[in-house]
């Protein structure tokens, strides 16, 4: 498996000396060097309260632009970051496409750590993070590293040592992210059932990382497949509790953009839902195995309950 390679703001201004165009699947992304921004912040910023989240407006401060194939939303990145970090914290999106999370995570002042396996992909993260910012605070500023790196082998990253991760895996061969390359590790190319054994690795990678005690969390969707819904998140964070995690939250967060859709929309003869919402799931790493127990037991009272 690929080992993690850092890919510096120098690698990306000898990038753009090559070409200033990377194409994303099927989809044109012009790097822009230099940025007009016009607002580091949204307008109006209240964090999230309840278990549904909705953002019918995606959100366009600093360097987001929303055209990268599956990106989410920078309101769900700072809603996760104020919630559950501090300034100077360290954070990893191990599959950080155009860079949302690093975009926030400096505005915010975290250190932040992105990975991507899509070398074209960091070169966006990369130019989206090309702008100054001076934040009002007295603490020196963040320290922001970027991976050309696979989110199943994550070796240049310390046991224990990251406060949040916060990522979007693809969903198995729903949006290809490199379809003209061929890439097979790349997990969006992968049929379900092999997509699930990779994404396990995923997770114990998170769990190795990720502090004890601290959150990982992840947003990921579901399909359809001959007019039946096919449960890929609740598969996911099956992988994700195998690998040692608990479960804090199931979040419900409704799509508004369905350019990318999972189905067709104009499907309305069919007997079936648009499928119109995806789930975030965050989970916790155990700082004991007391505590652990405690969810342990909930789910061995589960089984023999309700499973059998
Ligand atoms: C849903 S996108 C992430 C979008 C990102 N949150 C944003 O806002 O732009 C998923 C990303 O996972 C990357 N990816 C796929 N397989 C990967 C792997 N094995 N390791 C790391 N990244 C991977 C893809 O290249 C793609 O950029």
């Amino acid at each position: 498996m690929r080992e993690m390679k850092e890919i510096t703001r120098d690698d990306y201004l000898n990038f753009l000396k090559e070409k200033n165009v990377v194409k994303i699947e099927d989809v044109e992304i012009k790097l822009q060097k230099n940025w007009v921004i016009k607002s580091y912040s949204p307008k109006n910023y209240h964090p999230e309260r309840s278990t549904v989240w909705s953002f019918p407006n995606r959100g366009e401060w600093a360097t987001h632009r929303g055209n990268y194939r599956g990106n989410w939303s920078p309101y769900i990145s700072r809603n996760l970051i104020l919630r559950y970090t501090k300034k100077g914290d360290w954070i990893l999106d191990q599959m950080m496409g155009s860079g949302t999370t690093l975009v926030e995570a400096k505005l915010l002042e975290r250190n932040a750590i992105g990975v991507d396996i899509n070398l074209d992909a960091v070169m966006v993260a990369r130019d989206r993070l090309n702008f100054s910012y001076v934040p009002l605070s007295e603490y020196n500023g963040p320290i922001i590293k970027t991976y050309w790196g696979d989110a199943r082998n994550l070796d240049k990253i310390e046991d224990n040592s990251i406060d949040l991760i916060a990522t979007h895996p693809p969903y198995a061969s729903i949006i290809s992210y490199t379809k003209n390359k061929k890439q097979s590790d790349d997990l969006s190319q992968l049929p379900l059932e092999e997509y699930l054994t990779e994404m396990k690795k995923v997770a114990e990678e998170s769990f190795r990382v990720l502090k004890p005690g601290k959150v990982c969390s992840i947003l990921i969707g579901d399909t359809r497949k001959h007019k039946h819904y096919v449960p890929i998140a609740f598969r996911v964070m099956q992988a994700f509790l195998d690998a040692g995690f608990v479960l804090k939250e199931d979040i419900i967060k409704l799509q508004w953009n369905m350019k990318s859709t999972r189905e067709k929309w104009h499907a309305k003869e069919y007997d079936f839902y648009l499928i119109a919402h995806e789930h975030i799931f965050i989970f916790r790493k155990s700082e004991s195995e007391k505590d652990y127990k405690k969810f342990e037991l909930s789910s061995r009272w589960w089984n023999e309950n309700i499973g059998k």
